[in-house]
């Protein structure tokens, strides 16, 4: 067997001295500071977008090893996001709505985690406001996947997942940079080539871990053009 030497990268406000510090009692972050420490496993599991074993008292990240260990994300185990993928057109010339974020200022799309209590689909409509400033409550979504997000805080022990749903508008809405966000704006989206492209054009960048999930939308219609 090769050698498997993962490395802990749980921030110094996650690590003991830091959540008694800094994180009030009640707050949606896991206390423990080890996952061994949780008690409620079996909720968590049953509750899962993507199942996940358990063993010993760890998680196990159900993508695989990651090389990493510890936790940069709120909870031990799964972490629930919801991701709002806007678009307007559904032929060539489509447009996508997206935010820069203000941890990395990569162009991403506008969601968030899933807040305790809360569902999916109630997130990708607050996230959306948040960030974006729209409002897309009477617009019906449609989701076009749970799934693992290859997000760089993953660790064996504690990883992100999303839903992902379409939302279609008529026209390009008015849209204001809100929370996590830096900016907001359409973009080109005929595909994700010319998404990338263009935001390489402006000298910026895509959001990595959201490439795979944009590519779930389905290509526009050449037939429905004007
Ligand atoms: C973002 C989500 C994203 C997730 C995984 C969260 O911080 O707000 O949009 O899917 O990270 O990258």
């Amino acid at each position: 067997m090769t050698d498997y030497t993962p490395a802990d990268i749980t921030p110094a406000e996650l690590q003991p001295a830091g959540i008694a510090a800094s994180i009030p009692e009640g707050w949606a972050i896991d206390q423990a500071t080890d996952p061994a420490q949780i008690t409620d496993w079996d909720d968590r599991q049953a509750v899962a977008l993507i199942p996940f074993e358990v063993i010993g008292g760890y998680p196990r990240n159900p993508a695989g090893r990651t090389g990493k260990i510890g936790r940069n994300l709120r909870k031990w185990g799964e972490n629930q996001a919801a991701d709002p993928i806007v678009v307007t057109g559904t032929a060539p010339g489509r447009r996508v709505l997206l935010i820069c974020r203000d941890d990395c200022g990569h162009w991403a799309i506008p969601g968030g985690m899933v807040d305790p209590g809360e569902t999916a689909p109630a997130a990708l409509i607050r996230e959306l406001r948040e960030e974006t400033g729209v409002d897309l409550h009477d617009v019906e979504p449609v989701v076009l996947t749970r799934t693992y997000v290859d997000d760089p805080r993953n660790t064996d022990w504690a990883w992100i997942t999303s839903t992902v749903a379409l939302f279609q508008v008529p026209t390009p809405v008015d849209v204001a940079a809100g929370s996590d966000a830096l900016d907001a704006r359409w973009w080109p989206f005929d595909g994700i080539d010319q998404l990338r492209a263009a935001i390489h054009e402006a000298d910026d960048q895509l959001y990595a871990p959201h490439e795979a999930l944009l590519m779930q939308v389905p290509a526009p219609d050449p037939l429905s053009a004007p």
